[in-house]
């Protein structure tokens, strides 16, 4: 690498690092503005801190931390804030006991302002020295520190507010958690799985090192526990059966009279729970929170299921089996928190983060309602004691499975597709199973390579254009995007059109699509996200947010492309069933161009497209207790120009055999395995299509080359 080229990738990761810093430490502003004076003072229980004091003590770890050591002349703001705003780092001096936080009456809140504000300005003067990597990671643990106490400042106030007889609501806007269906059991087989960070990015040092773990085959749950589910639990009598439950656990629910969860009181009229939105019915429909460790495990001995173990959480998380993975409640596993193989603490006083509390508490993973956006990953690991209910708990179930070993071919459509496609004189597979956890990675790092211009040249195109699109939206309108993911682009045309009322994404990615809409709901206050989760090829309904309101379909992604005609066709005019009489629907669509710029989009020198192509095997592998020896099949990408269309196969080596649930197939060396069509249209191609299906062209823009276009249909 140059040298220009490396200060130009510094300065840029310091930008993002500054951007990073105002935007985390602004957060923490914004979530105490509905609190007065006296709310921010309390301290409700020895766990819970006031949200002063959470405030005082994010800015003292920077302080302490960063600004102390490394900027020269730094004036400290008050020398008595060391004592009060230590936490637990011996290593530092000694503290002000954590049981008597609430009787800080000093410092005011508006002197903790004034503290914040010293050290933003002078960590702002620090961020714009070169920073070492050691000091670049500690900013980065300064913020991911200050996002766990943004979620413990929440689970504070609730706690507070739930004692007092007013019962007040923190915001009354605060959303939902969303409602749905009730769980599923999907099965992983047996076999060796890696779980623990890989190095790449930040994470606090318990979540590493990776290793390799031995899985017995399970099952594990879709979807988390429901408030309905609890409340059978309840009638069925399980906070007064003793063999549900265990030992310690019995004698809580003894001492405490423990009868439901934390937050919940019964009354002439029923259950109600107490929540940041104030004193609310029961969504029976909801995931349950609030729990311990106790109820949980005696909840899944009530369901003759247990808990999962962390490495079989991860696991099941990564094949993307689950949904509502962090955005409802952290999950109780059944497993201890202790050290992964050869863990070492980070050095230092920071090395008193994780490590000196691996005795005693179990894990938790996901993230929860309350969790910062962008704060979770598939590899954290919570942790509290098994009696605490104060944080936002649930469980998700997980059971032996009942064959080992076997996962029945017949029990899923991903299986039955497999096994259809394998047994096909030409072999072929759905490119929609591409997309697992670490399928939809790599997709993101394809669209990062030089190679690969329809994400970019897109982006560019709606940015040139979200003025026109927004014109063209009616005030009040909803906004329907099909296939969401990360809603990137969306928020283009949503800056552009503020009168937009309503978006509704829809993605078979729950994970994605709730991690979005939480990130959008917090960007976009006024607007109403109603995200569906579902097969957007399928979708005949929309949530009831989206009645009464003129429908704008979104489709961009060139998505389209990756149907058959026939598919297409009768996608669009599902689309139009679905946005109604006189909807408006955009669609992103890439162009023919030279067989050489789409051949390399295809098959890009860093070979992430191949890695991408070949994770398809290795997903079959885990999920289908396949034998795909996936270093035996070569990635190839083809222009076939009759068709228009690029297409992907995965070639096979030398002659072989593979087992696939059950079934086995054999492959001629050179025989091909069809993963992908990606269909590229001209303008009067795209016209033909879309009027097959229901619509007509009023506008179309096309990008810089290399060509995409954005098509604005009518019906
Ligand atoms: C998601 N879809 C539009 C991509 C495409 O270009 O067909 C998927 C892809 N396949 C290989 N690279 C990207």
């Amino acid at each position: 690498m140059t040298r220009q080229l490396r200060q130009l990738r510094e300065t840029s990761a310091t930008h993002t690092l500054c951007q990073r810093f105002q935007a985390v430490r602004d957060r923490t502003e914004f979530l105490v503005e509905p609190l007065s004076a006296e709310d921010m003072v309390v301290q409700s229980m020895p766990d819970a801190s006031p949200a002063k004091w959470h405030m005082a003590h994010t800015t003292w770890f920077f302080e302490t931390f960063l600004l102390i050591p490394n900027l020269p002349g730094y004036a400290v703001f008050d020398p008595t804030f060391g004592y009060l705003f230590n936490s637990y780092y011996e290593a530092v001096g000694p503290r002000h006991p954590r049981p008597q936080r609430g009787l800080m009456t000093r410092p005011s809140v508006d002197q903790v302002l004034a503290y914040r504000k010293h050290v933003d300005e002078n960590m702002t003067t620090l961020l714009m020295t070169p920073l070492s990597d050691e000091m670049s990671s500690l900013i980065e643990l300064g913020l991911a520190h200050e996002e766990q106490h943004q979620e413990l400042l929440l689970m504070d106030i609730l706690h507070l507010f739930s004692l007092s007889s007013l019962k007040p609501a923190y915001s009354p806007r605060w959303p939902k958690d969303m409602s749905g269906r009730r769980g599923h059991f999907k099965p992983l087989s047996a076999g060796l799985t890696e779980i623990g960070h890989d190095g790449d990015g930040f994470a606090f040092d318990n979540e590493g090192p990776r290793h390799t773990t031995y899985l017995q085959s399970f099952e594990i749950s879709d979807r988390l526990v429901t408030n309905g589910e609890w409340l059978s639990f309840i009638a069925d009598g399980g906070y007064h059966t003793a063999s549900l439950w265990l030992s310690e656990g019995w004698t809580l629910v003894q001492e405490h009279g423990w009868n439901s969860p934390m937050y919940w009181q019964h009354d002439e009229n029923g259950w109600k729970r107490m929540s940041l939105r104030g004193l609310e019915g029961i969504d029976p429909s909801a995931p349950v929170t609030h729990i311990s460790y106790y109820e949980a495990v005696a909840y899944a001995n009530w369901a003759d299921a247990r808990l999962p173990t962390e490495a079989e959480w991860e696991a099941a998380a990564r094949a993307g089996l689950l949904e509502q993975v962090d955005d409802v409640a952290w999950q109780w596993t059944q497993s201890a928190y202790s050290a992964y193989p050869g863990f070492k603490p980070s050095m230092g006083a920071v090395g008193e983060y994780n490590g000196k509390f691996m005795v005693n508490q179990m894990v938790l993973r996901g993230g929860a309602s309350v969790t910062s956006p962008e704060h979770c990953r598939l590899t954290y690991r919570n942790f509290f004691h098994a009696e605490k209910r104060w944080m936002v708990s649930g469980l998700r179930l997980a059971r032996d499975s009942r064959q080992p070993g076997v996962v029945d071919p017949n029990d899923s459509e991903f299986a039955r597709d497999v096994v259809a496609g394998l047994g096909a004189p030409v072999k072929t597979l759905s490119p929609k199973y591409f997309y697992d956890a670490a399928g939809s990675d790599l997709f993101e790092s394809i669209c990062e390579t030089a190679e690969y211009y329809p994400t970019r040249a897109e982006t560019g195109l709606l940015k040139g254009i979200a003025g026109q699109i927004a014109a063209s939206i009616p005030a009040g309108a909803a906004l329907v995007e099909f296939g969401s993911g990360a809603s990137e682009k969306t928020r283009l045309v949503l800056d552009a059109a503020p009168h937009i009322a309503v978006y509704v994404p829809i993605d078979i990615s729950a994970t994605a699509l709730n991690k979005a809409a939480r990130a959008l709901r917090q960007r976009y206050p006024a607007l109403t996200v109603a995200p569906q989760v579902d097969d957007f090829t399928r979708v005949l309904t929309l949530p009831e947010e989206a009645d009464g309101h003129t429908r704008v379909g979104f489709f961009p992604g060139s998505t389209i492309g990756n149907f058959t005609h026939q598919q297409a066709v009768d996608f669009l005019h599902r689309a139009h069933d679905v946005l109604g009489e006189n909807a408006h629907f955009i669609v992103g669509v890439d162009l023919v161009k030279d067989e050489q710029t789409l051949v390399a989009a295809y098959d890009d020198a860093e070979g992430v497209t191949a890695q991408f192509n070949k994770n398809l095997l290795t997903r079959i592998n885990r999920e289908l207790h396949a034998d795909f020896d996936v270093a035996a099949f070569d990635h190839l990408a083809v222009w076939n120009a009759e068709q228009a269309c690029m297409e992907m196969h995965l070639v096979s080596r030398r002659q072989q055999s593979v087992t696939v649930a059950g079934h086995t197939f054999r492959f001629a060396a050179g025989e091909r395995l069809h993963t992908e069509n990606s269909h590229k249209f001209t303008v009067e191609s795209f016209t033909d299509l879309a009027a097959r299906g229901g619509w007509s062209v009023s506008e179309h823009w096309v990008s810089d080359a290399p060509e995409v276009a954005l098509f604005s249909l009518r019906a």
